[in-house]
């Protein structure tokens, strides 16, 4: 795998879990460290892949293919990792996305019940072995973290799945960190945001103690 001067993380979980909020402060956590610190999201994070974010999110009469979603996913991603994520790394900049392909795993595989292998060769193709350094996977009830994105109004295309679709989506997440420990870290994200931000900043300390930039 190719070193990158620069350190990518992601933040990943289910809807309303906090991922969007814990950004914020991951953010704030490494800039005080003295990094350059560059934050983005998926499905987005250029000009072309977040018009394929409003095409993915819009409600719409005519059904979704799950293979179109995924294909949708990899082709703003690819644009994403390409036009930005890489070259902010190559230039020693800390990364940080809001959700990025384990999100493909948990929602076109988990949710919309594609095959992990067809999941992974589009990954091997778009990314060959390009991965997060840290992954912060955001675990609680599926009932609690859809209550918390109620309180922000209309529902995007995701929001409006029925419980089982989100069920299987926190299976599918916490699967991938038991076979990925190392770099995928679970935070509990039912206490409250000080107690999550607690965790958060643990998980970030023993990564940072643990990290050596490679010499480049
Ligand atoms: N630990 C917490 N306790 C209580 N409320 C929280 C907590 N964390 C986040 N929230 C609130 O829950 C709502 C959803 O949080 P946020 O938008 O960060 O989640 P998200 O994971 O980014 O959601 P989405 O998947 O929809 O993007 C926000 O109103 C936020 O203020
Ligand atoms: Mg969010």
């Amino acid at each position: 795998m190719k070193h990158y001067k620069g350190v990518f993380i992601t933040l990943e979980g289910s809807e309303g879990v906090g991922k969007t909020s814990s950004l914020k402060f991951v953010e704030q956590q490494i800039t005080a460290l003295g990094h350059d610190v560059v934050t983005t999201r998926e499905p987005g994070g250029t000009e072309l892949a977040e018009q394929i974010r409003g095409i993915l999110l819009a409600e719409r009469q005519e059904p979704v293919e799950s293979k179109t979603e995924l294909l949708m996913m990899f082709a703003a991603r690819y644009q994403h990792v390409t036009q930005v994520i890489k070259p902010a790394l190559e230039r020693g900049q800390w990364v940080i996305c809001d959700r990025f392909v384990d999100a493909s795993y948990a929602y076109q595989g988990g949710g919309r019940g594609i095959q992990v292998a067809q999941i992974e060769q589009l990954e091997h193709w778009c990314l060959e072995d390009f991965k997060p350094d840290l992954t912060l996977l955001l675990d609680m009830s599926v009932e609690e973290g859809l209550e918390r994105t109620k309180k922000r109004g209309k529902a995007d295309r995701f929001e409006t799945e029925q419980l089982a679709f989100y069920e299987n989506i926190r299976t599918a997440y916490l699967n991938r960190a038991k076979k990925d420990p190392q770099r995928m870290k679970i935070i509990d994200a039912a206490p409250s945001m000080q107690q999550v931000q607690k965790s958060i900043q643990q998980q970030l300390k023993s990564f940072v103690e643990s990290y050596a930039t490679p010499d480049l």
